[in-house]
């Protein structure tokens, strides 16, 4: 009895230390330390590595803080049950969520993507998108948005651009910062991405892209500064390419001198899903915190240059704070119930008034737009009738709905010519547009539809029954690829394009009757060859599900167009002086892709060295009129407020994006030292519906710190003292007003 006695004693003294250890040491945002104190080696190297797929039932006493697979998710953090850490779940990004058909009876929202969002200029209605996208991430159970993708528009042939705001890192950092706030305004995270330099698709996961230290820091990483500093995201991506010689990934420069001691940023890194290719020792060293995905190879190489002392212990200790603390911060650590229903239908309205809002009018001759005693149009272009929505690659969203640009102008009222349509239609059954990575067997997105011939009796007789002809050429980009100069999804139309678009305005012309070219493109095509034939042109980019509606809705005038260009429309491709050392599918820039051209990108080049284009930066005709009057300044203490006020002048109620420009004292773009761009956009604002006759006053702050050139020598942000001319434009090449700011002493950071 004794003896039983004191068995039981000695049990409940060796037990109790250990009950209480699995009770205390539990993840809690204010136990972090201790947690990671109570970590075995294997533990930080787990945690600190992203599992593949989560294999919960291992842990039945975490069922409820886990949670079931869901189908496309891109990747999760790793699970370590018995400290009560759950694996979090990271998903595309950025046009919506990318989860995949067969778990859930209804999808996610497709929301126009970026290069769209850019071109409404409205950062209100940008970042409710952000929300709209936050909150079907948080009713499907997933905790990090892996978006905004805030890469510049460095060349139209990049195959993402689509999936990147602008050419411009104002508009970037300004919409990033939109989306950012929004998205986690909905308690779920996000994942700035790809940091940084990205500018390229080929041989993105080796190409060494070298970028000289001013281009850098004023053109691809302000952006990114942007984000970081004003919305604060839970974690920030690197990238898969190199930068000046060492892989984003590994650079300790970018990701911990820059990004944490410049910008101060506290949150987390992951890298770009760069599998096993690089030093993982030198990814934490650098401050790369979580390995996407990871495998047990990271793990044994972490736990060996710990042993060998390449890599201190404290060093990994670091990272996995930092990923406990995005955990912490989770739905899923929260156990939040998700619905598994988002209110898909209460984001229609959003989503289609950010498309239609996107839509660029880029010719309007003889008032053809909005269409008048149009009832009957005959609808030209595989893409009239197999729209392309969206994006392809792990920035497909696959949608729940599709309003088809059939059903939206027949929702309106507009007749379609069967006949026409019947053959379009017979083609595209004919196809299988589901287009799958060969490699990988998923589902990359909707194939752009190949273009087919009509013959000239069939466009004839659309002429004489259809009051107007509409014509839509698509393009489409991907990731993984760049696209060529020629060839179906090239910059140039094909020759069946262009004989498209010459017959069908040669039968309609003549017989006194308007054709409009819709261009269904998520990037920048060739129009100077073919443009002054249609009467009008309007640019729909994949404008996400409610695509039909948005597009009839500009067509007829229930929307008048107010979306204007966020990047160049050069004449050329060899225009871009990118071009010029961008891969254009012949071998060259595989291995190193040199940014020569520096800081002129985009119309930084075209408007300081007077090179036309075919529509500039900020160009967007509308239905209405805005005259732009009283520019005022007003010092603040760290820069300036610049006030316009903007007066609906025409006929129709309608919204202005207006644009600021600074030109520094001295400006010259021939400079030896420190050129500058006559042109450098430092704000922007935009109308809210403004009804015939009616006035708003935007304004719009510009700090010294925005106004200064990043000064190779010193390595310093230098800005001259002096008057800097404050210019107020329609577009880059439409100045309405202009004011000045003194700086009356010299800026330096
Ligand atoms: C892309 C990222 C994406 C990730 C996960 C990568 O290939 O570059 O943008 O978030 O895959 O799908």
């Amino acid at each position: 009895m004794k003896f039983r006695y004191l068995v039981v004693v000695a049990l409940s003294l060796i037990l109790a230390p250990l009950a209480a250890q699995a009770q205390d040491y539990r993840l809690a945002p204010d136990n972090i330390d201790e947690i990671i104190s109570h970590m075995t080696l294997d533990e930080k190297t787990r945690i600190v590595v992203a599992s593949k797929s989560a294999s919960f039932k291992r842990y039945p006493e975490l069922e409820a803080t886990l949670r079931k697979e869901i189908d496309g998710v891109a990747g999760r953090s790793s699970a370590i049950p018995r400290l009560g850490i759950p694996s979090t779940i990271h998903s595309d990004g950025p046009a919506g969520l990318r989860i995949e058909d067969g778990h859930h009876d209804h999808l996610a929202t497709a929301f126009p993507i970026a290069s769209a969002l850019a071109a409404t200029w409205n950062e209100p209605l940008v970042q409710e998108i952000g929300r709209a996208i936050g909150e079907e991430f948080r009713d499907y159970g997933c905790d990090i948005y892996l978006g905004p993708a805030i890469n510049i528009h460095r060349n139209p042939l990049c195959g993402r651009c689509f999936e990147y705001y602008s050419e411009d890192p104002v508009v970037s950092g300004r919409l990033g910062t939109a989306t950012t706030l929004g998205v986690q305004s909905a308690g779920v995270g996000a994942s700035l991405k790809h940091f940084a330099a990205n500018s390229q698709e080929t041989n993105r996961t080796t190409i060494n892209e070298i970028v000289d230290e001013r281009a850098l820091r004023e053109i691809y990483l302000k952006g990114f500064e942007t984000v970081v500093k004003e919305a604060d995201p839970w974690t920030v991506m690197a990238s898969y390419n190199r930068l000046n010689g060492t892989f984003t990934q590994e650079s300790r420069d970018l990701l911990t001198d820059i990004l944490r001691g410049e910008w101060g940023y506290k949150g987390m890194v992951m890298s770009d899903w760069t599998l096993d290719l690089r030093n993982s020792a030198a990814m934490i060293h650098a401050g790369c915190d979580m390995f996407q995905p990871g495998s047990s190879k990271h793990m044994k190489a972490l736990k060996a240059a710990i042993e060998d002392g390449t890599l201190s212990e404290e060093e990994l200790g670091q990272s996995v704070r930092r990923v406990l603390e995005m955990v912490v911060k989770t739905p899923t650590f929260a156990q939040y119930k998700y619905t598994n229903h988002p209110d898909l239908r209460s984001h229609d309205d959003v989503n289609r008034r950010a498309a239609s809002e996107s839509l660029v009018l880029l010719k309007n001759d003889h008032n053809t737009l909005p269409m008048r005693d149009v009832h009957k149009v005959a609808l030209f272009g595989s893409q009239s009738y197999s729209f392309l929505t969206r994006g392809t690659g792990s920035g497909h969203v696959f949608s729940d709905h599709e309003v088809s640009l059939t059903d939206g102008l027949k929702a309106r009222g507009i007749e379609i010519t069967d006949d026409l349509a019947d053959v379009y239609k017979s083609h595209i059954d004919s196809l299988d547009l589901v287009f799958i990575n060969p490699e990988l067997g998923w589902i990359l997105g909707i194939e752009q539809c190949p273009e087919i011939p009509i013959s000239q009796r069939m466009i004839s007789r659309q002429a004489e029954q259809a009051d107007m002809a509409i014509l839509t050429i698509g393009r489409q980009g991907g990731e993984g690829w760049d696209r060529e100069i020629d060839g179906p999804k090239g910059f140039n139309l094909t020759e069946l394009e262009q004989g498209l678009i010459e017959d069908i305005c040669n039968a309609f012309h003549a017989v006194g009757k308007r054709v409009v070219v819709i261009i269904n493109s998520g990037m920048v095509i060739e129009t100077a060859s073919w443009r002054d034939r249609p009467d009008g042109i309007l640019l729909a980019w994949e404008p996400g599900c409610e695509a039909g509606n948005a597009v009839a809705e500009v067509l007829t005038g229930e929307v008048c167009p107010s979306g204007k260009l966020a990047e160049t429309w050069a004449r050329d491709i060899m225009d871009y002086p990118s071009s010029e050392w961008f891969p254009i599918g012949d071998g060259r820039c595989t291995v190193e892709s040199p940014h020569k051209e520096g800081i002129w990108v985009g119309y930084r080049y075209f408007d300081s060295f007077g090179v036309p284009v075919s529509y500039p930066f900020g160009y967007g005709l509308s239905y209405t009129t805005f005259a732009y009057s009283h520019p005022r300044i007003e010092r603040t203490s760290d820069g300036f407020k610049a006030y316009i006020t903007v007066t609906n002048t025409g006929s129709v109620a309608g919204k202005e994006a207006v644009q600021l420009y600074s030109t520094a004292p001295d400006a010259d773009p021939n400079a030896a030292v420190m050129p500058k761009p006559l042109h450098e956009l430092k704000a922007f604002a935009k109308t809210a519906l403004l009804q015939p006759g009616e006035s708003e006053t935007l304004q719009m702050s510009v700090t010294d710190y925005a106004l200064s050139s990043y000064d190779e020598t010193s390595h310093s942000w230098v800005a001259p003292k002096g008057r800097y001319s404050i210019s107020f434009g329609a577009s880059v090449e439409d100045i309405r007003a202009r004011a000045s700011y003194r700086m009356r002493t010299e800026f330096k950071l």
